[in-house]
């Protein structure tokens, strides 16, 4: 996809996050069940509601700037899926699970906030509606959340090792 334009890159990156968001479907199912303990597989299947919502924000933005959704594949999400196969593979005991499982779920919620933190810097610059920008906000709000929530167990698995 050629390049010219702050509309183009806009369409994009969006395409890029809407992409994400299925991706992420199957994500978080893969790591809750590699997940040993159960709060943190219920932390990882408890997002699936939030995810579809997510998506359907998305498909609001591309209706708002008169678009067809149109997911944009990107090698950062194939390298973190292939991460994760790794280490699914790789891990040996339930002790690591945990925190492994959380690692790479905290970088997918960072590769999200950057697309939608870039992402409302360029719906600023093309002056897009206030639709726009309410749902991609929404969406930055959730993954914050998840981001913490993720972060939080992770100190908690740290300490208790
Ligand atoms: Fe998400």
């Amino acid at each position: 996809m050629a390049l010219e334009t702050t509309r183009d890159l806009f369409e994009r990156e969006l395409g890029k996050l809407y992409h994400a968001e299925h991706e992420i479907l199957d994500l978080h199912g893969d790591l809750a069940e590699a997940a040993t303990s159960e709060d943190v597989r219920d932390l990882f299947s408890g997002h699936r509601e939030d995810t579809i919502e997510q998506i359907h924000r998305i498909e609001a933005v591309f209706e708002a700037i008169g678009a067809e959704p149109e997911q944009h594949g990107s090698s950062l999400m194939e390298g973190l899926l292939a991460e994760k196969d790794e280490f699914v593979t790789d891990v040996r005991t339930d002790e690591l699970r945990d925190i492994g499982v959380l690692r790479i779920g905290t970088l997918n919620e960072r590769i999200e906030i950057t697309i939608l933190d870039e992402l409302l810097l360029l719906a600023a610059d093309l002056d897009l509606s206030e639709e726009v920008a309410v749902n991609l906000e929404a969406n930055r709000t959730e993954a914050n959340d998840a981001l913490s929530g993720m972060q939080m167990f992770f100190e908690r698995e740290r300490t208790t090792r």
